[in-house]
């Protein structure tokens, strides 16, 4: 007896000297994860105030340094003064299948580690990393607690501390537009005031000169690729990465609602993913493409038959370079029945099965408030316009009407007319949509990434399935992988696309080999690529003001060869391409055209070839059920000579192969449409050896015998 009582009162003096060792211990404990190739590693811990923090390796040095994570929220913070309740890991190795995409087949293949956290005052808040060989994903979640059923996020203070001061390329940081060309420079130069962008943008929201939005890509002296993202952005706000110089820090810099708080949650509740793409050089980054995808839910349509990538040509490129305009008052209409079935019959002899509209709805007689807050109904056609005659007329051709919504940004008007125009277009026979955002959002103080949008886009993604329609976003959110479970939403813009070229000085040189590693990286996306008249030898080229919000300045024309226009239907990914030139350009060059009537939009297969950001990039793709292949290689401003091996080719069949190439004096700004076209026969193994212009391209077939 006497016994038993001595050893209970050892223990009792002990125990809590070994409690509070413990959890001294838990707390500066690592808790890891690394990819299933080990090159990237993941530590987490928490400091001696209980913040939580995490770093990265990769190949045994590090990429992020000590950075923190937590929140601060209306109600608390959730910063410091955790312990860890409880840690779990896992790993996954599953192989899906889009239902369309750069390959037939994706790997998810991740290890995880899961950490939950109490503070002192019994918050809750949990952390779950997934380690890729493409990179690492990281989410929070607010669990169910006692007494709290919804939190005010204030500021999110998620960190990613770099080791050195590595080449950017970047994009203004900027909550609520993305179309401003990118720039390149060090890390601790990003600044929006040395930033090389156009000046037509009418709506801006720059907290501060120093931030860059998503994605941000870096380069290590390593050649290291890093590019931050996030993925799964649902029910959130976006944000974007205020940089401090001095300790090389990104930060989430989330974008408000108009009362200044960032993001209203209801619990339980879980993040979007906070992502990192890594790959060991550009042309490795470019294979890292399915990490957010991979962190999205599966797909959520049942029956897929009617979701079919498709080229598409449309009324268009005409209003963009000053021959038309959408509005009807100026008496240069384009969206006349006439001219569509002009151009229905071009994509009918071309064998394209679908064209777009623009301006057939009445409401672009006006631009400016209060006016732009009630300008469209979205089921009204022009009287000038019958739209089931047309849609008749493309079905007897074999061609499809892909139906707009510009919303001017007006969207509370577009949530009141979004059913009836669904219902509009569905009695019509639409089967796609291509929505639009110029402008400030209406209701005011509203942001394009805020939450009140990042919900709507997600609606009208929804509302959309439902009505079996193929829907691609211009000014949109930028894409974070929900693709993966909404196969409907086919393309965005949300980047300086091809209509830069028209109405602005013009995306610069270096643009076309920028975007594969910046918004490209991160989701399908609708360039429109395909313009033959590049130096614009057929349009006025004149300042025009054509009566809307476009301004078509003189000389205004696309840096890049013919050819290079051949390439991006390779080289830039989306399941929707348009042909964004007008008829009778594509007629001065049926050989040319060729190349873009073969092409293939979904894929089997992609084989990145090699990559420079800013400099070149060339993609290999094997077309969907088909054997037959694609090559697709541009260069910015300098000529390429490029020496590709054919070894993605199937052993043992030999294909025929066209190469559409510039002509060996073309260079984009003194001859930019002289090219040559050449075919051979080649096998798996053979060498292909091409010569790229200054601003020039390649583009190949390999169709197999
Ligand atoms: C901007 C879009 O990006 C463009 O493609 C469209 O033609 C105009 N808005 C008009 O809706
Ligand atoms: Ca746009």
């Amino acid at each position: 007896m006497m016994k038993y009582v001595k050893n209970n009162i050892l223990l009792l003096l002990v125990l809590p000297l070994l409690f509070w060792s413990c959890s001294n211990t838990k707390k500066a404990q690592k808790h890891s994860a690394s990819s299933p190739n080990q090159k990237i590693k993941l530590d987490f811990a928490l400091n001696e105030k209980g913040a939580p923090y995490y770093t990265l390796d990769f190949k045994d040095k590090k990429l992020i340094d000590t950075s923190y994570l937590g929140f601060k929220t209306k109600e608390f913070d959730l910063i410091e003064g955790f312990d860890i309740v409880e840690t779990s890991t896992d790993t996954k190795d599953e192989t899906w299948k889009p239902v369309w995409g750069q390959q037939a087949e994706v790997r998810n293949h991740y290890q995880e580690l899961g950490i939950k956290l109490k503070d002192k005052k019994g918050h809750l808040l949990n952390i779950t990393f997934r380690v890729f060989d493409e990179g690492l994903g990281f989410r929070y979640e607010f669990p169910a607690q006692s007494g709290l059923d919804s939190l005010i996020i204030l500021d999110e203070i998620t960190q990613f501390k770099m080791t050195d001061d590595h080449t950017a390329f970047w994009n203004l940081g900027c909550w609520d537009n993305d179309e401003y060309w990118y720039t390149q420079s060090k890390l601790s130069e990003i600044d929006s005031s040395r930033a090389n962008y156009n000046s037509l943008d009418t709506w801006m929201s720059i907290p501060t000169s120093t931030a860059a939005s998503l994605p941000l890509t870096l380069r290590t002296a390593e050649d290291v690729h890093l590019t931050f993202h996030e993925a799964a952005l649902v029910d959130f706000t976006g944000h974007i990465l205020a940089l401090d110089p001095q300790t090389l820090t990104l930060k989430t810099s989330l974008a408000p609602a108009p009362d200044g708080t960032k993001a209203s949650i209801a619990l339980p509740a879980k993040t979007p993913w906070r992502t990192i793409q890594i790959g060991a050089s550009a042309t490795e980054l470019l294979a890292t493409y399915y990490l957010l995808e991979n962190l999205n839910e599966p797909n959520q349509i049942k029956n897929t038959d009617w979701i079919k990538p498709t080229k598409y040509a449309g009324i268009w490129w005409e209003m963009h370079v000053g021959k038309a305009t959408w509005d009807k008052a100026s008496g240069m209409h384009g969206a006349t029945t006439k001219n569509a079935k002009r151009y229905i019959d071009f994509c009918a002899k071309y064998g394209i099965p679908a064209f777009l509209v623009e301006g057939w709805n009445t409401g672009w007689e006006v631009w400016t408030a209060p006016e732009r807050a009630t300008a469209f109904d979205f089921t009204t056609p022009y009287e000038d316009f019958d739209i089931r005659e047309v849609v008749r007329y493309g079905k007897e051709k074999g061609v499809s009407l892909i139906g707009h919504h510009e919303t001017s940004a007006a969207v509370a008007r577009y949530n009141e007319r979004i059913d009836t125009a669904l219902a509009f277009y569905n009695e019509v026979g639409v089967s796609a949509v291509k929505t639009g955002y110029v402008g400030s959002i209406i209701p005011k103080g509203y942001l394009h990434k805020g939450q009140w949008m990042v919900n709507h886009y997600n609606t009208v993604m929804k509302k959309m399935a439902n009505a079996k329609i193929m829907l691609d976003v211009h000014e949109p959110i930028y894409p974070t992988g929900l693709c993966r479970t909404y196969p409907n939403l086919m393309s965005a813009e949300g980047m300086c696309g091809q209509e830069f070229n028209a109405w602005s000085s013009g995306n610069p040189i270096t643009h076309n080999v920028t975007l594969p590693f910046m918004r490209n990286l991160i989701g399908p996306m609708d360039f429109t690529p395909g313009v033959f008249d590049v130096a614009f030898k057929n349009s006025k080229n004149e300042r025009v003001d054509n009566g809307n919000f476009f301004m078509k300045e003189g000389n205004n024309r696309v840096k890049s060869t013919l050819v290079q226009q051949l390439a991006l239907y390779v080289v830039f990914y989306s399941p929707l391409q348009m042909l964004a030139d007008l008829p009778e350009n594509y007629e001065e060059h049926p050989d040319a055209l060729k190349f873009i009537q073969e092409v293939a939009v979904d894929w089997d297969k992609t084989v990145y070839l090699n990559a420079k950001v800013g400099e070149y990039a060339s993609i290999a793709r094997k077309a969907k059920g088909s054997p037959n292949w694609f090559l697709g290689s541009i260069t910015g401003d300098s000529k390429q000579d490029f020496t590709f091996k054919l070894d993605f080719l199937e052993e043992g069949k030999t294909y025929t192969v066209t190469i559409y190439k510039d002509a060996e004096d073309a260079d984009w700004e003194k001859n930019p449409t002289a090219y040559a076209i050449e075919s051979k026969d080649v096998k798996a193994g053979d060498v292909l050896k091409i010569k790229l212009a200054r601003g020039g391209g390649s583009a190949v077939s390999f169709i197999a015998k």
